[in-house]
């Protein structure tokens, strides 16, 4: 196979890869990506495309979606085939009337149809020889954003075991920055053997999370959270909380059959504009490129007098960190964390939600590890809370949480 062979090869196997990592979560991307793989490696289009007279048109689309998979600048794999699905997304979302048949599809528009109905076909195929030309096109520019509201427990649920009662929160990757306002949502851990346990502040249940190992009791005011007194976010590519425009974005890039997912992030951009007229600090989002930017950005952030403990946390982040450059931010923030302890008699809560790195082996294909860095006085601990599905829709906690709680109590 020459090279250009090879890559389309590989990148039809991720399209595979992407297709059985999303069967059981996500079946309507599932069904998308397995059409597009019959479609594109068969010259033929399917039957009913056949008689509904698109077949001239899908054949001659087919080879500008080779050439859009095998462009060279796609960071990974999966890059081209996540831009199409947003891209597809967003016309459904936008009521794009050439697009108005998968609407029955998409449930976060609320559609009810299965993908797995023998029309899903047709009508997938329908859309895109409408909208093909202008999809390819806009997702050659289109950049993929997530901001996983489910991932601020992350930082609180540590925060509400070591009871934590005042922070500074600082966010690395933050990308809107949605999660630093965790305490103001609600968390339910549901652990298999044990009662539920409930944090944030949020009236109504939104995130419910079954969980195996055992989970602290916590007490009642620790719950709500600390009272934070800055949230600060950075990211090299932040995306604007006050753009009317980035929830559209976001909502874009969840996954179309996922309407739970775009109901918390709605409500996470709601909880931004209502904080934002009330006195309490409202998240902000500078552009910082770590490792570079690390030591500066944690300098400008905290106040020259701090009154309480920082809280600083990753999610999904690192993943994005090659080796040295990883290793180049754990060592700045390292040495940053153990000059301001000692020098302000004040702890430091390290968070932090990354997926397995090459070599690294996780419980289940693309968990991501929740571990925690501790700095008081200047002494340092590294705990490991345990695993969860990177969208934080289940958890593994081992014995990480209770040596925890152990590090609670008077400084
Ligand atoms: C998968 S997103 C996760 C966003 C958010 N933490 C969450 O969990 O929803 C990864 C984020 O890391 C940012 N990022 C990647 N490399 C970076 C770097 N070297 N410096 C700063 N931000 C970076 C990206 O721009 C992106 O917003």
């Amino acid at each position: 196979m020459n090279q250009d062979g090879t890559r389309h090869h590989e990148r039809l196997l991720s399209f595979t890869t992407m297709a059985n990592f999303a069967r059981g979560y996500s079946p309507l991307y599932a069904a998308i990506m397995q059409h597009m793989i019959a479609w594109i490696q068969d010259d033929q289009v399917i039957d009913e495309a056949h008689n509904a007279g698109l077949t001239g048109r899908l054949a001659s689309l087919r080879s500008r979606v080779m050439a859009f998979l095998d462009r060279p600048e796609w960071t990974n794999d999966l890059d081209p085939v996540l831009r199409l699905a947003a891209v597809l997304h967003r016309m459904v979302i936008d009521g794009d009337e050439r697009v108005e048949g998968l609407r029955n599809f998409y449930r976060t528009v609320g559609g009810k149809r299965s993908p797995s109905e023998p029309g899903f076909a047709l009508t997938l195929v329908r859309a895109f020889a409408r909208v093909g030309d202008e999809l390819l096109e806009r997702a050659g520019s289109w950049v993929i954003q997530s901001n996983e509201t489910a991932r601020g427990l992350i930082w609180l649920l540590p925060a509400a075991v070591l009871q934590i009662e005042a922070a500074y929160l600082l966010e690395l990757g933050a990308s809107a920055g949605l999660n630093l306002y965790a305490e103001h949502r609600s968390y339910t851990l549901e652990p298999a053997d044990g009662s539920p346990v409930s944090l944030g502040r949020a009236g109504a249940k939104q995130f419910v999370i079954p969980c195996t190992g055992a989970v602290p009791e916590l007490v009642p005011a620790a719950t709500a959270g600390p009272e934070i007194l800055l949230r600060r976010g950075a990211d090299a590519s932040p995306v604007d909380l006050d753009n009317p425009e980035t929830e559209r974005i976001l909502a874009a890039c969840i996954w179309g059959d996922q309407p739970h997912r775009l109901q918390r992030l709605r409500e996470g951009f709601a909880l931004h504009r209502e904080l934002l007229k009330t006195a309490g600090p409202a998240a902000k989002v500078e552009r910082r490129v770590f490792p570079e930017d690390t030591q500066t950005f944690l300098a400008e952030a905290l106040p020259a007098a701090p009154r309480a403990p920082v809280i600083l946390f990753d999610t999904y982040f690192t993943a994005y960190l090659n080796d040295v450059d990883l290793r180049a931010l754990e060592r700045d923030v390292r040495e940053f964390a153990h000059t301001w302890t000692l020098r302000h008699g004040l702890p430091w809560l390290w968070a932090r939600f990354e997926p397995a790195r090459a070599g690294e082996s996780s419980p289940h294909t693309g968990w991501c590890r929740w571990f925690v860095d501790t700095w008081s006085r200047g002494r340092h601990r590294r705990i490991e809370l345990g695993w969860a599905h990177p969208h934080l829709v289940r958890a593994e906690f081992g014995p990480g949480l209770a040596e925890l709680e152990s590090l609670r109590g008077p400084e």
